[in-house]
């Protein structure tokens, strides 16, 4: 199947039906049952589905020993909690990018305002609800834009997971910002890459994403493309 008709059948008015293959209802619906409701969705102002979360944590299990995951858009840490649950398995560690609550007029211009400004949760409040998860030693919160994270990234250190879901106008300016740290075979999730119930820009950034390169085990789920890296 190509990118395009792969896109195009994910997207489709009536939604994919198969239970093998691209699109797994019956598996991600399991997954959102199994891992997707540990955390209060409303308590952490987190914006995925129960099956999204699921997915974020069975994709993060399956990285490799003591791999590393990079989120753009941590907010709250819902999103960050359910990666780090499947982490755990693993040993490994996630670089969680968000300004957080810092400097809100440098916010205004640099984000999509996708969320209500003066109510940001703070860096503090996020470390203090991962630890209280369970994750201490685990993550690592960047206080910042993904922009910047990029332009000071570690070249030592190679991402095997990255979650993309912070300004909805640059998730492909983020992928390729990120790409050259990608591990062989990593893993990239867009959220909110849905025409109906995601962002435009982002739509037409997963088509330019899946499109730049070699893919393998593409998969939707909801608002979310994924795909692990052809090598
Ligand atoms: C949709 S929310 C993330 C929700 C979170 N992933 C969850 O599901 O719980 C998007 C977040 O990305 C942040 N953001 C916007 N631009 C960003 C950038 N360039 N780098 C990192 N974070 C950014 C926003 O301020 C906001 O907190």
């Amino acid at each position: 199947m190509t990118v395009d008709s792969f896109l195009q059948k994910a997207w489709s008015e009536s939604g994919p039906k198969v239970i093998s293959g691209f699109s797994r209802p019956l598996y991600h619906n399991w997954a959102g049952l199994v891992y997707g409701r540990k955390y209060d969705k409303k308590a952490y102002g987190g914006m995925i589905r129960h099956t999204e979360a699921g997915m974020l944590t069975q994709w993060a299990s399956q990285i490799p020993e003591n791999g590393v995951v990079v989120e753009i858009g941590c907010y709250g840490g819902l999103s960050t909690s359910y990666l780090l649950n499947g982490l755990q398995k693993r040993h490994g560690k996630i670089f969680a990018i968000d300004p957080f609550n810092s400097d809100l007029e440098k916010q205004a211009e640099l984000t999509d305002n996708c969320v209500p400004l003066e109510q940001k949760p703070t860096k503090e409040l996020v470390a203090s609800r991962l630890d209280a998860n369970g994750f201490s030693g685990m993550f690592e919160l960047i206080e910042g834009y993904s922009q910047e994270a990029a332009r000071n990234w570690d070249a030592s250190i190679k991402i095997d997971f990255l979650w993309i879901d912070g300004n909805h106008e640059q998730a492909y300016q983020d992928f390729k910002d990120f790409e050259p740290y990608l591990a062989p075979g990593a893993r990239v999730a867009v959220h909110d890459a849905h025409p109906r119930y995601g962002y435009d820009a982002v739509v037409e950034d997963v088509k330019k994403i899946f499109n730049s390169r070699k893919w393998n085990d593409l998969e939707h789920v909801k608002s979310i493309i994924s795909g692990r890296i052809a090598d």
